[in-house]
């Protein structure tokens, strides 16, 4: 299985903090943010990543995180998104690197307490399809939130004013390669972005979605209030923790 992280966008909600360096690049407790994301796809056993970037600092990447030794890798590859039309226009960028495989895509500012190591090897053996990774939240109306009867997801909505759930879709997808030929259908929405939650519905109405429920703290950090959050929540506790049954034993492939 391969593995995206998302960290294009201007990150206009922290100006002036990202005026002049990349929300992903900031730090939360004792990391860059970036670092967060990226651990979790290397504690699940997934080494081929591609990160998609995009505005004027992109070169920091590099220079921050070279070849990927801080994680034990020994290359990581690198992909450009122009403006920032939504997760699902960075996402196509991955096409040329996901080629037929199944693939892991997380977003650059989501951080998770524990892994996901099952959720991984729970969709290497799904067929065909997509899962995702909900979590139970006091404020569903900042994220995509799912409609749920009868243990499955009948649609979800992005920033509902009246959310018909408590969840939140945590940005951590599972998809089949037929992602790409989703989003080549998908229009921009009234904010002229290519939704990443239009691609879920897509998948729902072909009746391949499933998902889990993630264990141990969530959160984004694209907000200040959700960046303290963050901060405090690694403080206190730590992120990408492994426990010892759940550690891969080889590489996801
Ligand atoms: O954090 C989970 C939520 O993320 C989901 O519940 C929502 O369904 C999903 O739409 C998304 O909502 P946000 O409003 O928080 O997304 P945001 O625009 O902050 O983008 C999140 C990350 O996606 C960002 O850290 C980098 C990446 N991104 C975003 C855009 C708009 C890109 O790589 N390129 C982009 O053009």
């Amino acid at each position: 299985m391969k593995g995206i992280v998302l960290a294009g966008g201007t990150g206009s909600r922290l100006h002036p903090l990202t005026r002049v360096t990349n929300k992903h690049l900031l730090p939360v407790h004792n990391q860059p943010m970036i670092y967060y994301p990226i651990q979790t796809l290397v504690n699940a056993g997934i080494r081929d990543i591609l990160l998609v970037t995009g505005g004027q600092d992109a070169g920091d990447f590099l220079r921050l995180l070279s070849n990927g030794k801080d994680f034990g890798l020994q290359h990581i590859n690198y992909t450009y998104q122009e403006g920032e039309g939504g997760i699902a226009d960075a996402l196509r960028l991955a096409q040329h690197f996901v080629d037929s495989e199944k693939v892991c895509v997380i977003l650059g500012d989501n951080i998770i307490e524990g892994n996901i190591c099952e959720a991984v090897q729970r969709f290497q053996q799904q067929q065909r399809g997509a899962h995702l990774l909900l979590k139970e939240v006091d404020d569903p109306e900042r994220f995509g939130c799912p409609e749920i009867a009868d243990g499955r997801i009948l649609r979800i909505e992005e920033k509902p004013k009246q959310p018909k759930s408590r969840y939140a879709v945590t940005g951590i997808y599972f998809y089949d390669a037929t992602i790409f030929e989703k989003i080549s259908r998908l229009r921009p929405s009234w904010r002229g972005e290519l939704e990443i939650t239009d691609v879920n519905n897509m998948y729902i109405e072909e009746g391949t979605m499933t998902f889990s429920v993630l264990e141990g703290w969530w959160t984004d950090a694209g907000t200040f209030a959700s960046l303290r959050r963050a901060t405090n929540l690694v403080a206190e506790s730590g992120a990408n923790k492994l426990s010892s049954t759940a550690a891969p034993t080889r590489e996801a492939d």
